[in-house]
């Protein structure tokens, strides 16, 4: 089969590669359907996440066809139209059962880190992915969604909506600050409703990501390189901070910014994955009786959020730009890796 492999930093190809096979009975082999691109491949790409090797298969997001399972798969057959988690569950470690999936303790990978594809293991970028613990972290599809809106349930809903909107503690009436709206800020967006909120300001550096927030839901935008964008939130709380301000960048700059706009007595969640250290003003903020979470998805929420999906609560297509071929998948990775000039919010790439 063809598969993107990554070749070490700044290197990718669109190769042939062998056919992935069950090696465990929990196993099922799935084709790729449709697959798209995530911030963290580039990251990969950039030599940010050394665990990654050279050879490895990018890609942890997806939506397939069941080809093959292995003999103790109970609960899915071969034809099964699935959504690939990007986190794998075990289903019995101590850790997936309290719904950390996250931190899977199946020795698949590596034991305690759930994600693993295109990282630990093959991943999803392919013409076809073995996927471990298959009764756990392969959801079926109902036929009424579609392959686009199903592809953002492997990582960016469940990454909004749980990292930011359940961390995030958001509650009926609440004003939350989305600060970066990329598709996973915008996600958190397209899910705050879900807990009540009330007002939800989508700030960012890009004007064209601000007019895509308001399409998911945000009902206020703040252009955060303009001085005085921190008043212009504060404005909108009447002076007094944010319930809940959501971290979706994943630098020093705009944690900081969270902590800034946060009402005594507020949640910041951070979200954004971070290369760098952060500081924490404790000097000022312990007096503000503020709580702070983090956290790497659990993707525990998927198959909830699909039933909302397939009521057309959550506009999942909507994160759909661009379209590719798998055989294109190159100018796929050229076309998201220029987002600010191509606009692009997510890349679906299909078989
Ligand atoms: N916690 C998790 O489990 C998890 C899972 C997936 C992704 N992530 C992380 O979430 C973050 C967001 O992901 P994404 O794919 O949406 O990223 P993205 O790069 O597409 O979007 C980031 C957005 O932040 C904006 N931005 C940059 N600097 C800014 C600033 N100073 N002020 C305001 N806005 C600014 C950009 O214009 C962009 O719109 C990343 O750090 C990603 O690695 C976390
Ligand atoms: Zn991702
Ligand atoms: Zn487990």
């Amino acid at each position: 089969m063809k598969a993107l492999v990554y070749g070490g930093p700044g290197q990718k190809s669109w190769q042939d590669v062998p056919d992935p096979r069950i090696v465990k009975p929990t196993d099922a082999i799935v084709r790729i359907d449709t697959t798209t691109i995530c911030g963290t491949d580039l990251h990969i790409l950039k030599g940010d996440v050394p665990a990654v090797q050279a050879g490895r298969i990018l890609g942890h997001e997806g939506v397939g066809t069941i080809t093959d399972v292995g003999a103790s798969v109970g609960n899915l057959k071969v034809g099964d139209r699935v959504i690939i988690s990007c986190i794998k569950s075990c289903g019995h470690c101590t850790n997936c059962r309290t719904g950390l999936y996250s931190h899977c303790l199946g020795d698949e990978g590596q034991s305690g880190i759930g994600w693993i594809f295109g990282h630990l293991i093959d991943g999803t970028q392919a013409e076809y992915v073995r996927v471990p613990y298959a009764d756990n972290s392969l959801h079926r599809l109902p036929e009424e969604v579609s392959d686009e809106q199903a592809v953002m349930l492997s990582d960016i809903l469940p990454t909004g909506f749980e990292i930011g909107i359940q961390y995030g503690r958001v509650k009926p009436g609440d004003t939350v600050a989305v600060i970066g709206a990329g598709p996973v800020g915008l996600a958190a967006i397209a899910t705050a409703g879900l807990y009540g909120a009330a007002t939800i300001i989508a700030i960012d550096l890009d004007e064209n990501r601000l007019e895509q927030a308001k399409t998911f839901g945000a009902t206020e935008t703040v252009i955060s390189g303009s001085s005085g964008w921190k008043e212009q939130v504060l404005a909108l709380t009447d002076g007094l901070g944010v319930d809940v301000a959501i971290e979706a960048v994943g630098i020093p700059q705009t944690f900081e910014m969270a902590t800034q706009v946060v009402r005594p007595g507020g949640n910041v969640a951070n979200v954004g994955v971070h290369g760098k250290p952060v500081e924490l003003h404790l000097e000022d903020l312990w007096i503000q009786n503020i709580n702070i979470s983090m956290g790497l998805v659990n993707a525990n929420t998927t198959p909830m959020l699909l039933k909302l999906v397939a009521q057309q609560k959550i506009p999942a297509e909507k994160f759909a730009t661009h379209r590719f071929t798998l055989d294109n998948i190159l100018d796929a990775y050229d076309t998201f890796s220029r987002a600010s000039e191509t606009n692009a919010l997510k890349v679906v790439i299909t078989r």
